[in-house]
């Protein structure tokens, strides 16, 4: 549901369905292009996941909902068999990223849909599928919504905070997670807000992405290079931190961009408050701790070039994590869908009045 209070909200199109066909804002290219792709199979659905054309945990989640229904449309338009073809399209569509538990938490959505919908085939179970890939997206975009309400209730006027990565409108259906509660301070709740965004190497979602959403929703935002994070908080200008999360562990530790770790270790020795803001979806109740979290590792050249650009002697070692871990004791608390929590226990979240 729209309200008039939501309508006000700083919203961006990252990857959705419009009369037959699946578009996705191709965000490699961001923030000098703005080119919209069409997605036509399941391989062109795998290689924008797989090159970040299409990134960010709860976005990741909503593109492979539409991957697998891509598949269900093409066989049933050659009269194949389609529910075959989404069960192998969600086998295929895992392999593409291994950290956001997003993926396979859409991908088992999508093959518990069509089990529970044995007897549909053919068109009419490719129509449910589009329904529930559909379903996948609107509520994602609730829960940024209600993200956003619950995490602007932290903020101050006038404060600043700090984000990594791009856990923005980009990263989601539309409105995002960490930036969720700097949208609603500042567009809904009418707050002076400022924002650092770190830059994020290598492949600079906070420069290219997070700059780009905060300048265009016209909220302050100053961008600094990775290493300048400690500094920064080291002279008082920073009076919280939010990132997003690609996967929670059942005891709350949380993977997310590489970075994010020492950003909370900083945090920690300068008492910053360091939240983590995702939807329950990012929540693993089946990984136990962090040390349990698939880590991506991406090619060298990212880490050996900035774009096109070759910053590294050739044939050098490189190591390239995507992701780090961390340990749910630096984590202030849990901004979520369902509220904010100061622990996430056995994968549920929970506040100091909830235990007994
Ligand atoms: O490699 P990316 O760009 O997909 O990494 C994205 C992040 O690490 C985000 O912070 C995370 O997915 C949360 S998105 C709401």
């Amino acid at each position: 549901m729209t309200t008039s209070t939501e309508a006000k909200l700083f919203e961006i199109k990252t990857v959705w369905h419009d009369a037959g066909r699946v578009y996705l804002l191709d965000q490699t290219l961001l923030p000098l292009e703005e080119l919209v792709l069409e997605i036509t199979t399941v391989e062109e659905m795998w290689d924008a996941i797989k090159r970040l054309a299409v990134r960010g945990a709860p976005a990741i989640g909503v593109a492979a909902g539409f991957g697998a229904w891509i598949a269900a449309r093409n066989a049933a338009a050659v009269g194949s068999d389609v529910r075959g073809a989404i069960l192998s399209a969600c086998d295929y569509l895992a392999t593409s990223r291994p950290t956001a538990v997003n993926l396979f938490w859409a991908l088992d959505r999508i093959k518990a849909f069509v089990e529970r919908h044995s007897s549909a085939s053919g068109r009419a179970l490719a129509e449910l599928v589009l329904t529930e890939a559909e379903a996948i997206r609107s509520e994602d975009l609730e829960s940024c919504h209600n993200i956003g309400r619950h995490g602007a209730e932290l903020i101050t006027n006038g404060e600043t905070l700090l984000t990594h990565c791009n856990a923005g409108a980009l990263a989601t259906s539309g409105f995002g997670t960490a930036l969720a509660p700097m949208f609603w301070a500042a567009q809904v709740q009418g707050k002076q807000i400022a924002v650092f965004a770190d830059e994020t190497r290598p492949l600079l979602q906070g420069s290219r992405l997070t700059a780009w959403e905060l300048q265009k929703a016209g909220i302050p935002v100053t961008l600094i290079c990775d290493n300048m994070a400690g500094s920064v908080l080291a002279s008082g200008k920073v009076q919280r931190i939010i990132v997003g999360a690609d996967r929670i562990a059942a005891n709350g530790d949380a993977a997310n961009k590489i970075g994010t770790y020492p950003l909370a270790v900083l945090a920690r020795y300068h008492d910053v408050p360091f939240y983590v803001a995702a939807p329950f979806s990012t929540i693993d109740a089946a990984t136990a701790t962090g040390a349990d979290i698939p880590i991506e590792e991406r090619s060298p050249q990212e880490v050996a070039q900035v774009g096109s650009t070759v910053t590294a002697p050739s044939d050098i070692n490189v190591y390239n994590p995507a992701f780090d871990v961390t340990p749910a004791e630096l984590i202030t608390a849990y901004i979520t869908d369902r509220g904010v929590f100061e622990r996430i226990e056995n994968g549920q979240g929970l506040n100091p009045e909830s235990d007994s």
